[in-house]
């Protein structure tokens, strides 16, 4: 696709950092994590949201960072993802289940399997912490989305007619960690 490929014409900046996010890098990371976000989705986030996830599952939120090397302090965002993991007690069977609930990556430097990367720690967070699966809704219209998830095996599990405020529908994606084949538990 002609996105795409200008987005990896980009050349990455030199040195890639990922850090799982903590809540004394508020001050410095949540304008800039807010901002990325909400200059590609389609629902407004308020502030409550945002500390909402990253208050509760910090150790499930990793950003993805730019070290401009000449000066250690001002390293600018490129990629955040953004996810909750919680027990489902009256699911049946109860199910440990985690959510993503934000990714974004800056324009300038798509294509380049950052969120891939982010996607893939997040995943293993999540497995490490004993989820059952993970589940996420996605524009049915946001292909590169799509794509993403599906080439790191999720499934399409449902379809979610008029689901986003502008109108748009999605599609419920799930991973599924755990087998679910009696004859292999
Ligand atoms: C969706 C989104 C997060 C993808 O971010 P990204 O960093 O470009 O994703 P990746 O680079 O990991 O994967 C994109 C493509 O690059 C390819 N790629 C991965 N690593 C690569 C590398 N090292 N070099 C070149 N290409 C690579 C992938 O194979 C993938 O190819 P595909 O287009 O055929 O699927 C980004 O487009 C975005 O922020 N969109 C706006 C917000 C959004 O829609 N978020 C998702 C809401 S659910």
């Amino acid at each position: 696709m002609e996105v795409a490929r200008d987005a990896r014409a980009t050349q990455l900046p030199g040195e890639l950092l990922y850090i799982q996010y903590e809540h004394a890098l508020e001050e410095q990371y949540l304008p800039a994590i807010r901002a990325l976000i909400s200059k590609d989705l389609s629902e407004p986030y308020s502030i409550y949201v945002y500390r909402y996830f990253l208050y509760q599952w910090a150790h499930l939120c990793y950003m993805e960072l730019c070290n401009k090397a000449l000066n250690p302090v001002d390293k600018s965002l490129m990629g955040v993802i953004i996810c909750k993991l919680e027990h489902h007690a009256s699911h049946s069977p109860p199910t440990h289940r985690g959510y993503i609930a934000m990714l974004a990556v800056t324009s300038t430097f798509r294509g380049h399997g950052i969120a891939t990367r982010l996607v893939k720690m997040a995943i293993d967070a999540m497995a490490e912490r004993n989820a059952d699966e993970i589940v996420l809704e996605t524009e049915e219209t946001n292909l590169p989305a799509m794509r993403l998830y599906e080439r790191l095996g999720f499934l399409r599990s449902k379809k979610l007619h008029r689901y986003y405020l502008n109108g748009n529908s999605a599609y419920r994606l799930v991973l599924l960690l755990k087998s679910t084949d009696p004859e292999t538990d």
